[in-house]
């Protein structure tokens, strides 16, 4: 459908001709948690970037508050250590922290004493006094959600809601368990704080490239008539970590990747991409376009949560580097009978005119392969591996990526897949950031576009309601389900296979060269097999290629163990990860010699025949290094030699 005409004007004023960022308005940053992780972090390391930015004004001051001995001495002593161990720029700016650091107070106080909420008051009034400062008071809520209610009380008691001038209430995540406690929530901030006060964080707000999903809606035309179910498939919201629960035990068995992940992080990204493009920046605009488009999500009913929701919990497995991980259950402070999901991929609709039939698939998980966040859009194509894709990488990688086809160089008209990339790091100087930078210097301005308002929470919540309620009345019967280090639940690959798509596993070099068989490969070859690769997971016990078959796939063994069956079904060897197998039929031209059978579930990684023989073309030294497997591999399949 194409753009409202307005819209289309809006993509050219909204953000042509925005000034460069000034200093953020006079204020003071109230901490209540400050002797916590988060502070020291996240919000110390950011206020540090924004004043070696110059961003922050002169009349500017930090009032910490948390329980314990800690004074305005020690507190500053305490940051000042942790600021050279959480700082993310190249060197460090000692007159810059010295700065800020004269800008840091102290107030020790516990959460249910009144008369301690008095003495902050009076702390914050004095930093401020005779300053700018003291018409803008900002309350960060850096404390777990048990002491949102208390916290919230004691400092309407104190009086801060009845400040002079302007004053806001910074909430951090998890806001609320389910639908019912976000909105006991949201009732009692409400009662104390205007909607227009309270700004809700989701730090993937935070992320450059979460709002250039923004930036890229509005200000590139070209894609405005395309961004409709009439030419996108399907879209892919993929946030995939390596890391598994570790010392977050406690929360998470409670959390799960659901509350963790998809009602906050991967539906924000959701509204980015698939809202209304909205008329202007004005942030209600903004976020009434959010709002409406989380309210076209189908509400799943319990046969739909049965048909197009995976769960899945990690078990034991192996890490990144080789090292052994442990399995869910056994990480400190989990349940060892724990219900609780680390992986979860779901298949949305929109009932919207824009997005009618089409679907979105949102899929997140812990001890993963591979971290990396990414949106995939994919338009229509006859064929759909040919079909062109828009990939916005969010994280590590930061960039855009059109994946397209291209001649290639030669006589032939022949074509093969192509990127054409932007990369942050080489288009932008901009020091790496924490996230929280633009979150703290939007709040100090009071522009609420990057927090959540009542209405998203809600629908949020409302969305994965239904996928809570049946997973918590049904345990899974088949928890642990996912090897630790894998690519996720085979259920997962399987709710996409069954609309005849793929997940798009988006390979980074890093993670090819980890199979110690691409270690010295050139970049070049490295490209081009990152988009040639297809991902592949197979069962224990699957056969992948059937000896005396003529078909020419190259394989690539990422997990598992496989092992190859000669013509009498004896075992002439095993492939392992890091090996490949499959080279001999295209290399030597001969039909399989054997049969390779899964002994364990395997994550395989398939370059198909028509690419392998395009490529190997290209690379003298990779067919070289192949062509010496194939021969010992030969060798090895004669009779009297297999092993
Ligand atoms: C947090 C979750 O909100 O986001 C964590 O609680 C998760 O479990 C983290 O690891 C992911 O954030 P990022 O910025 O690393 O993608």
């Amino acid at each position: 459908m194409p753009d409202h005409p307005r819209a289309a004007a809006a993509r050219q004023s909204p953000t042509a001709g925005r000034p460069a960022a000034s200093t953020a308005a006079a204020g003071v940053l109230v901490i209540l948690g400050a002797s916590g992780d988060l502070t020291k972090r996240l919000l110390m390391p950011a206020l540090y970037n924004l004043a070696c930015d110059g961003l922050l004004p002169d009349d500017f001051a930090v009032v910490g508050m948390a329980r314990g001995e800690m004074t305005t001495e020690t507190f500053r002593t305490q940051q000042r250590e942790e600021i050279a161990r959480f700082q993310t720029r190249r060197s460090f700016d000692e007159e810059r922290w010295r700065w800020l650091e004269s800008r840091l107070h102290f107030s020790a106080g516990d959460f249910d004493d009144a008369a301690a909420f008095g003495r902050l008051r009076a702390l914050v009034e004095e930093v401020g006094r005779g300053t700018a400062a003291a018409d803008n008071t900002l309350l960060y809520l850096a404390i777990s959600p048990a002491f949102f209610t208390v916290v919230n009380q004691q400092l309407a008691r104190a009086g801060f809601t009845r400040l002079p001038g302007r004053k806001r209430i910074i909430v951090e995540k998890p806001f609320g368990k389910d639908l019912e406690s976000a909105r006991r929530l949201n009732e009692s901030l409400l009662s104390l704080w205007a909607e227009d006060e309270i700004y809700r964080i989701d730090h993937y707000l935070g992320k450059e490239t979460v709002q250039n999903l923004l930036a890229f809606r509005l200000a590139n035309g070209m894609f405005a008539p395309l961004w409709n179910a009439g030419h996108i498939d399907h879209i892919q919201i993929t946030a995939t970590e390596t890391v598994g629960v570790e010392t977050r035990g406690e929360y998470y068995d409670k959390t799960g990747v659901v509350r963790d992940m998809l009602q906050n992080h991967l539906l924000q990204m959701l509204a980015y991409v698939c809202m209304e493009p909205p008329e202007s920046l004005d942030p209600d605009v903004v976020r009434n376009a959010k709002a409406r488009l989380l309210e076209s999500v189908r509400l799943f009913g319990p046969e739909d949560v049965r048909r197009d929701c995976v769960r899945g919990q990690y078990g034991r497995g192996v890490r990144v580097d080789g090292s052994p991980a442990v399995g869910y259950r056994e990480e400190p402070n989990v349940d060892p009978g724990s219900n609780t999901p680390t992986f979860a991929a779901l298949r949305l609709h929109l009932d919207n005119p824009r997005w009618a039939g089409m679907p979105v698939y949102l899929r997140s998980g812990k001890s993963l392969w591979k971290r990396g966040t990414e949106i995939v859009v994919q338009f229509k194509g006859e064929d759909g591996e040919g079909a062109n894709l828009l990939v916005f990488h969010i994280q590590p990688f930061q960039g855009v990526e059109i994946r397209m086809q291209a001649k290639r160089p030669g006589p032939a008209f022949e074509l093969q897949r192509a990127g054409m990339r932007f990369d942050y790091a080489e288009t932008f100087e901009a020091s790496r950031g924490t996230g929280y930078e633009v979150l703290l210097y939007s709040a100090l301005n009071g522009d609420p576009t990057l927090f959540s308002r009542t209405d998203f929470v809600e629908s949020s919540w409302r969305i994965m309601q239904p996928v809570l309620d049946a997973w918590a009345a049904t345990p899974a019967d088949d928890f642990p389900n996912y090897t630790a280090g894998s690519w996720g639940p085979r259920a997962a690959t399987a709710l996409l296979d069954r609309d005849g798509r793929h997940w798009h596993e988006c390979l980074s070099r890093e993670v090819l060269t980890r199979s110690g068989f691409f270690a010295n490969a050139p970049a070049v070859l490295l490209n081009t097999l990152m988009l040639a690769f297809r991902p592949l997971a197979v069962d224990s016990g699957a056969t992948v290629v059937e000896r005396g078959e003529r078909s020419l796939d190259l394989f690539i063994v990422c997990r598992g163990e496989l092992e190859a069956i000669g013509a009498e079904g004896e075992r002439l060897g095993v492939v392992s990860a890091g090996e490949c197998f499959g080279e001999m039929a295209l290399l030597l031209n001969q039909p399989r010699s054997a049969t390779v059978r899964a002994v364990v579930p395997c994550d395989l990684l398939v370059l198909e025949g028509d690419d392998f023989r395009r490529i190997i073309a290209d690379f003298p030294e990779a067919e070289a290094k192949l062509r010496q497997i194939a021969n010992g591999r030969s060798e090895a399949s004669r009779p009297g030699k297999g092993s």
